[in-house]
């Protein structure tokens, strides 16, 4: 561990702790707080002792984070990056310092693939085509689409949006009509869609980004006197339990499941690395969707 001899990654010396360093992005949606109760409970479980920090949602406490474990030494090092781009540098640090690196969750663009061991996370884009195909099979006649964008630049954003216009490009009459950024949060979801009710004439429906940005739309839309569900049809992603209970009523019409339980997954990768084992360098989690008939069943037995 850090305290052992030598300093170095997965020394040897007589302390077998493992220790590492998390960067999270921050606690800006219930998906990310459950991400980050799950890797908590599962480095306590597995031994390993973690030095954990919340980036507010700003790369450049990310970075400051992931620097001050490489100067600590620290046995490895995660982080859910929260853009893309940008990396390169503070990851060449730890990789000189024999520091391997885990990307959880989101992944980064870089050409350099030596910067980290693996990624463990879902298959965005996947997400974004489950939700397109799904408006797709379930509508008729013409659809216009305002989607509430994650934070600019991060890969859920990325890949979410991608994903969805592949699918409704399989109709003339679905169309995308305004698209901006509420930043994954439920204030932002609200704010967005205040602008876009104002803005934008005849919405049929609304495409968020994860359920919080899909709750503050709710509260939008009501605002304006419309019903959710039924006057706009409402798309999320992720799953959580406030986003489950506003698809059991009726008020989001189809949820596609975002798995943040990346704990266990993650420390079993991590004592691997440690140890110097190979390990594969995508790990992509497993995820359905949900219908409200569905969500109603699952509830009882939600836990995040
Ligand atoms: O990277 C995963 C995304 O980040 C989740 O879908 C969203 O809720 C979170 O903020």
């Amino acid at each position: 561990g850090s305290a052992g001899a030598g300093g170095g990654a997965g020394g040897g010396g007589g302390d077998d702790t493992i220790t590492m360093g998390f960067a999270q992005v921050g606690a800006e949606s219930g998906w990310r707080t459950a991400n980050t109760k799950s890797i908590q409970e599962a480095a306590e479980a597995a031994g390993i002792e973690l030095k954990f920090s919340d980036a507010q949602q700003r790369q450049e406490n990310q970075i400051k984070a992931i620097r001050s474990y490489v100067q600590q030494k620290v046995d490895v090092i995660a982080f859910s990056p929260v853009v893309e781009t940008g990396w390169d540098p503070v990851l060449l640090e730890a990789k000189r310092a024999n520091i391997p690196v885990i990307l959880t969750d989101r992944a980064i663009d870089s050409e350099d693939t030596s910067l980290y061991k693996t990624f463990l996370g879902s298959d965005f884009v996947e997400e974004g085509k489950k939700a397109g195909k799904w408006l797709v099979e379930n509508t008729t006649g013409p659809q216009r689409v305002v989607e509430l964008q994650g934070n600019t630049g991060a890969a859920p954003a990325i890949d979410r949006k991608k994903g969805f216009e592949e699918e409704i490009g399989a109709r003339d009459d679905i169309e995308i009509v305004a698209s901006q950024p509420g930043d994954f949060t439920r204030a932002g979801g609200k704010q967005v869609m205040e602008a876009f009710l104002r803005s934008t004439p005849n919405i049929d429906v609304v495409y968020a980004h994860n359920d919080d940005m899909g709750l503050g739309a709710i509260e939008a839309i009501k605002a304006a006197g419309k019903v959710p569900g039924k006057d706009i049809k409402i798309i999320t992603v992720d799953a959580v339990k406030a986003g489950m209970e506003a698809l059991a009523k009726g008020e989001i019409n189809f949820i596609v499941e975002c798995n943040p339980l990346l704990g266990e997954q993650l420390m079993e990768l991590a004592e691997k690395v440690v140890a110097g084992e190979e390990v594969p360098t995508r790990v992509v989690t497993e995820e359905g969707t949900f219908t409200s008939e569905q969500a109603k069943a699952a509830l009882p037995d939600r836990k995040y």
